[in-house]
């Protein structure tokens, strides 16, 4: 059985209180395929999370945008797992290529952060992708197969772990992968976890595509047998997410 569809909505380092009620008034008067058939993650920035978790309906789920490798302590500005579990945040998004570029967390750190989060018990969202350049170069393969090799020699259980496939080149900049490059990363993806890890957690694992997914594209990227979702960015703030949402049907067909 293939699994769930997955469609996360990454509102980075944007709104105000009067937005993100907006965002989230729009998601609650949605009609959108049942539980069964999708699973709703929104993340919006970590000051908004208990507002968005006590406002939002509750077949949908919240992220945080990131949280500290370690338990908390004396570490300034950053979040830890167990306070967003406190908080009943059951997911966390890692790894997203905007903190590994600008803020130069290397895939070991990446990893050492998904590790703590999953035996905190957060499920987590680990974005992997490659730069213009390594595309450019031919690397793509071998970069996204690095990155997720070091989560890989980290972690023993992926039940609570979802691939973000986002190619760097494609998020923000309206270049969107077409429906062809995506499967066939997320299909290289899935048979590195076959011959890497294993038979059972390549069948199981969601491995979502995310980079420029808009209402326009979605369903045809949907429709590729190894795309199992979406991160998006810039579309979540608008009423086309819920249109995402509804690609899930794609795969019912
Ligand atoms: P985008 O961002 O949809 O705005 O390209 C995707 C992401 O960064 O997760």
């Amino acid at each position: 059985m293939a699994p769930k569809f997955f469609v996360g909505g990454n509102w980075k380092c944007n709104g105000t209180t009067e937005e993100v009620k907006k965002i989230v008034t729009t998601l609650n008067e949605a009609e959108v395929p049942s539980e069964d058939i999708v699973e709703v993650v929104v993340s919006p920035p970590f000051v908004f999370l208990p507002l968005v978790k006590g406002l939002l309906r509750s077949d949908f789920q919240v992220a945080a945008q990131n949280c500290w490798v370690r338990r908390g302590g004396a570490f300034t500005g950053e979040i830890s797992a167990e306070m967003l579990l406190n908080l009943s945040i059951p997911w966390v998004i890692l790894g997203h290529s905007e903190r590994r570029s600008l803020l130069a967390e290397s895939n070991d750190f990446v990893a050492d952060k998904v590790e703590h989060a999953l035996s905190q018990g957060l499920k987590v969202i680990a974005c992997i992708g490659e730069t213009l350049e390594q595309r450019e170069s031919g690397s793509t393969m071998s970069v996204v197969a690095c990155q997720t090799k070091a989560i890989a020699e980290k972690i023993e259980h992926w039940e609570n772990v979802v691939l973000a496939y986002e190619p760097v080149w494609a998020i923000g900049t309206g270049k969107v992968a077409t429906p062809a490059q995506a499967q066939e990363v997320h299909s290289e993806l899935r048979k590195w976890l076959r011959d890497n890890v294993g038979p059972e957690v390549a069948a199981t694992t969601r491995i979502i595509y995310g980079g420029s997914v808009n209402g326009a594209n979605c369903n045809e990227l949907a429709a590729q047998p190894d795309v199992d979702g979406f991160l998006v960015g810039g579309a979540s703030l608008k009423p086309e997410f819920v249109d995402i949402i509804k690609s899930a049907t794609e795969k019912q067909r």
